[in-house]
């Protein structure tokens, strides 16, 4: 059956602010993507760590023109409808890996017939995760996060936002975290990503 751009299934970005083996976040983030696509959304991981950006630096920019991993990151934006993100803080910040990403994809122009960077991610839904071992669920840098990807990139970052405390006792499970006030923190935050995505997608 042919789907018309009203109807096809919302396409999302789901990103991990931690590229560690293990990393708590991105099985929060992959749960997270497991709830989306019951959704009816599609989903496609993103490993930061696999697009091989050097820390932002104008002078290697200059020697060795910007690197192809953010292009790679512009272009995954532009073919999606929206983002889950998952991030743990380090020291009430989001990540060094997150924020260089972001910075890189934010000095891509328009070009080739694709969008910048911000444009790409402009007017696109984003949810946001957190989980830390800790006390806090990393939920200091949420704010931040909020504000930086409104703020810099256009995006919709949708009200509902979950800090997962304790979460190496709360990912016991594929299916669902173990609290279950919790789990229905997450789903909000998913069901309002896919929804505003749809809405986007059928507004176009
Ligand atoms: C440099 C550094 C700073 C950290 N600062 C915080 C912090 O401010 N708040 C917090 O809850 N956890 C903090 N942590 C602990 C992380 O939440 C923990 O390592 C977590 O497992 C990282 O996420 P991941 O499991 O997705 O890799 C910090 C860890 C590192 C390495």
């Amino acid at each position: 059956m042919t789907t018309t751009p009203s109807t096809r299934a919302p396409r999302l970005l789901v990103i991990a602010g931690s590229a560690r083996i293990g990393s708590l976040n991105r099985q929060l983030a992959d749960l997270a993507a497991r709830r989306a696509q019951a959704l009816g959304a599609e989903t496609t991981v993103v490993d930061l760590r696999s697009l091989e950006l050097p820390v932002y630096d104008e002078d290697w920019a200059q020697a060795h023109g910007k690197p192809a991993g953010a292009r790679r990151l512009r272009d995954l934006f532009a073919e999606h409808d929206g983002l889950i993100l998952a991030s743990p803080e380090y020291n009430a910040l989001p990540t060094p890996l997150l924020i260089n990403s972001f910075d890189w994809l934010s000095v891509i122009p328009a070009e080739d017939g694709k969008p910048s960077g911000a444009a790409a991610t402009g007017g696109k839904p984003v949810g946001l995760l957190a989980a830390s071992p800790g006390a806090l669920g990393g939920i200091r840098a949420l704010p931040i996060v909020r504000n930086y990807l409104s703020t810099n990139f256009a995006m919709v970052v949708v009200p509902e936002q979950l800090a997962l405390p304790l979460a190496d006792q709360q990912l016991t499970t594929p299916e669902r975290l173990a609290k279950p006030d919790l789990d229905a923190v997450l789903d909000r935050v998913v069901a309002s990503v896919v929804r505003q995505a749809r809405w986007r997608i059928a507004g176009a």
